[in-house]
């Protein structure tokens, strides 16, 4: 297999992806280059098995714990349907990691695939959990042609740091906050989703608000870098919102550099593995009505290739405080039922003569 530079980012080639020999090699190359191409063709289930080898499912804590039984109930029954319906198109041996982003709906009009449509700014998946998940492999499948995915490594963004950001970057702990994000930052972020996909990038990005994550991250090779929190940011632990949002601005300055960046045209056939812990994407362009634009998504852990790198393998730290995963399930599944049940009143209320 050989490997050469496509600005901030790889491309492995020279090698059969069908084949078993260079996947281990493959796996690691995305926890030390963060951003993979490899121009060829694969299956829905090659892209799957290629990403089982490598580690566990990651799927996000709240919606596994939708279908593991863990949240259950009246109050969950819209988030599991839409996401039972967002895996309709791909097999259900695949389904505990894999999604298609597709603006494809079912009869009545509903998605049935994942970040269905629009545009969708700088992000990473789960960025309020330390151990979030490590790999998202991006298959095109059709009809990418004219479409793009940005991707942001932060790793020598991180290395080029003064003393003075390197020091602070690496003690400041991020606070996350479904609740405080502003409409422009949502709109940006993603505010021409469809409304059925609100819930699911809640539950992925920030199932309960005050979720408090390091600023530094590192890949599961340990390449440092910086877990930018994007829009879900609420400030950092100990400082007053208004510095915080100056000293984030100051940090994304840093980032937000062309030579960082890495702008990728698709063409159908072709699979991108990116890393989660210190690196961002986004989708410049747009999805709109009509576009038949199919990718698999399939995403996952490391940790068959580096041990101890799995899923919740860390605390859940809420606002400096400790809790277990049963807690926090305990809390999301709180909070969840509150709102139902506001809604459920409001609705009945407004149909009173
Ligand atoms: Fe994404």
């Amino acid at each position: 297999m050989k490997v050469q530079q496509l600005q901030n980012a790889v491309e492995a080639f020279d090698f059969d992806i069908n084949s078993d020999e260079h996947i281990p090699e493959l796996g690691r190359l995305i926890a030390d280059k963060q951003v993979v191409f490899v121009k060829q063709k694969l299956t829905e289930e090659r892209h799957y098995d290629i990403l089982d080898s490598w580690g566990s499912p990651g799927m996000s804590p709240v919606i596994a714990g939708i279908g593991l039984g863990k949240l259950k109930g009246l109050h969950w029954n819209a988030v599991r349907n839409t996401t039972a319906r967002i895996g309709k198109l791909i097999d259900p041996r695949h389904r505990s990691r894999m999604q298609s982003v597709t603006f494809q709906k079912d009869h009545k009009g509903r998605a049935l695939g994942i970040f269905t449509n629009g545009k969708l700014g700088w992000h990473s998946d789960q960025p309020s959990f330390e151990s979030a998940q490590r790999v998202v492999g991006l298959a095109s499948v059709e009809a990418s042609e004219g479409s793009q995915t940005t991707f942001l490594s932060t790793a020598e963004c991180y290395d080029n740091l003064n003393c003075e950001d390197r020091s602070q970057v690496d003690e400041l702990m991020c606070v996350n906050r479904w609740d405080m994000i502003s409409k422009n930052v949502f709109d940006h972020f993603a505010g021409e989703l469809i409304e059925e996909q609100h819930a699911i990038m809640r539950y992925n990005g920030c199932p309960l608000d005050g979720l408090t994550a390091p600023l530094k991250g590192q890949t599961a090779s340990g390449v440092p870098g910086i877990h930018f929190p994007g829009s879900l940011f609420g400030y950092f632990l100990g400082m007053s919102v208004d510095e915080s949002k100056k000293y984030i601005k100051h940090i994304w300055s840093l980032m937000d550099k062309p030579e960082y960046i890495y702008t990728h045209n698709w063409k159908d056939g072709e699979v991108c593995y990116m890393d989660q812990a210190i690196t961002l994407h986004a989708r410049p362009t747009s999805v709109d009505e009509g576009d038949m634009r199919r990718m698999w998504r399939c995403s996952g852990y490391l940790d068959k290739l580096y041990p101890g790198q799995g899923p919740m393998t860390m605390k859940i730290n809420v606002e400096g405080e400790e809790i277990t995963w049963d807690e926090l399930f305990k809390r999301v599944d709180e909070v969840r039922k509150a709102e139902y049940n506001r809604t459920k009143w409001s609705k009945i209320f407004h149909k009173m003569p």
